[in-house]
């Protein structure tokens, strides 16, 4: 088939088009390389279609020029803090999720895979969090997810466009962006392999779940084989909690290094305790259950970034 990742230069979108290359499919790859780059796509580039423009505009219409079976619209202002910094470019992703839609309706797209967020949750008010329980969307990031989740599910029930979101829980990988708005992962590996104490927020007794990109990637694959997805939302995740304070620890650990944790006043837009999924829809829609431990999604990391340093 002929798939169109936007945001394809980006940590999850440039893994998500190597595995769609492998399972055959032509890939186009859209991206402004706002926060994506080359290097995460430069050994697939004599295989894949790259398109330079942006979502927000009329940039998004050369990508559709092509027979697009399937979109993956993984593009998006991201990030805890460069989303609260940058409000307004957050709520013009909103343009974007339009665009896409509409580009895909009038184009017989036979479906898109929208990429949504756990931060819909806010800070949760129930736990595991269900796709059908309380949300808090208090974030601009989360505000523009739940517009996506809506708009993807009236384009599927009003005019009969196969729509899918995936609500993610915190990815993590090979790839993934680590510099000052970096995801607490490659941070903490970061800071252990310069040699530097891991900086914990507060006590560090905030929990977290964590997905190696790895499952991440295979769950969005059969969100776009089965049919069963259709007109869904669904959280993709593992639900394994862990205190960033033990995550910090564990990644000492994977490190061989002996350095100590330290902590550091919480940042004010910090502000989630506790994050974790129900993954009975994930397991019964998707039939799958995450296969890497954190321990070896963690060493397949930390060798990753030994390596690209
Ligand atoms: N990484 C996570 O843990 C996580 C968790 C929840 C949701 N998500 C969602 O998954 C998707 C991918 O995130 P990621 O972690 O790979 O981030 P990323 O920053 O690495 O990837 C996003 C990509 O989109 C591109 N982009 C941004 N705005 C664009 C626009 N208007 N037009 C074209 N390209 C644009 C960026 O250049 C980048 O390559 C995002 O939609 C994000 O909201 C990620």
């Amino acid at each position: 088939m002929k798939i169109l990742v936007t945001g394809g230069a980006g940590f999850i979108g440039s893994h998500l088009c190597k595995a769609l290359l492998k399972k055959g499919h032509e890939v186009i790859c859209f991206d402004n390389f706002s926060t994506g780059s080359n290097e995460k796509i430069n050994d697939i580039k004599n295989q894949i279609e790259l398109i330079e423009g942006d979502c927000n505009t009329d940039d998004l219409k050369k990508a559709f020029q092509n027979n697009i079976d399937i979109v993956f619209h993984y593009a998006a202002t991201v990030g805890v803090k460069r989303t609260q910094e940058k409000p307004m470019s957050v709520f013009d992703d909103i343009i974007g999720i339009r665009n896409i839609l509409e580009l895909s309706y009038q184009n017989k797209v036979k479906k898109v895979i929208f990429a949504s967020s756990s931060e819909i949750y806010g800070n949760p008010k129930e736990m595991p969090e269900k796709e059908d329980g309380i949300i808090d969307p208090i974030q601009p990031y989360a505000g523009v997810k739940l517009i996506g989740e809506q708009l993807m599910e009236t384009y599927h029930n009003k005019f009969n466009l196969n729509t899918c979101s995936l609500r993610f829980f915190n990815v993590y990988g090979s790839n993934q962006i680590s510099n000052a708005y970096g995801f607490v992962t490659g941070k903490f590996i970061n800071q252990v392999l310069s040699g530097k104490n891991p900086t914990v927020y507060g006590d560090g007794s905030q929990s977290r779940t964590f997905t190696y990109i790895d499952d991440n990637i295979n769950m969005s694959l059969i969100a776009m084989e089965s049919e069963s997805t259709n007109g869904q939302v669904i959280n993709i995740g593992s639900d394994k909690e862990i205190s960033i304070l033990d995550l910090a620890k564990k990644i000492i650990k994977s490190c061989n290094s002996d350095l100590e944790p330290v902590f550091v006043e919480r940042e004010n837009y910090d502000i989630v305790d506790k994050r974790c999924p129900d993954t009975t829809r994930m397991k019964k829609l998707l039939n799958y259950e995450t296969k890497f431990s954190l321990n070896q999604g963690l060493s397949k990391t930390i060798e990753w970034f030994k390596s690209n340093k």
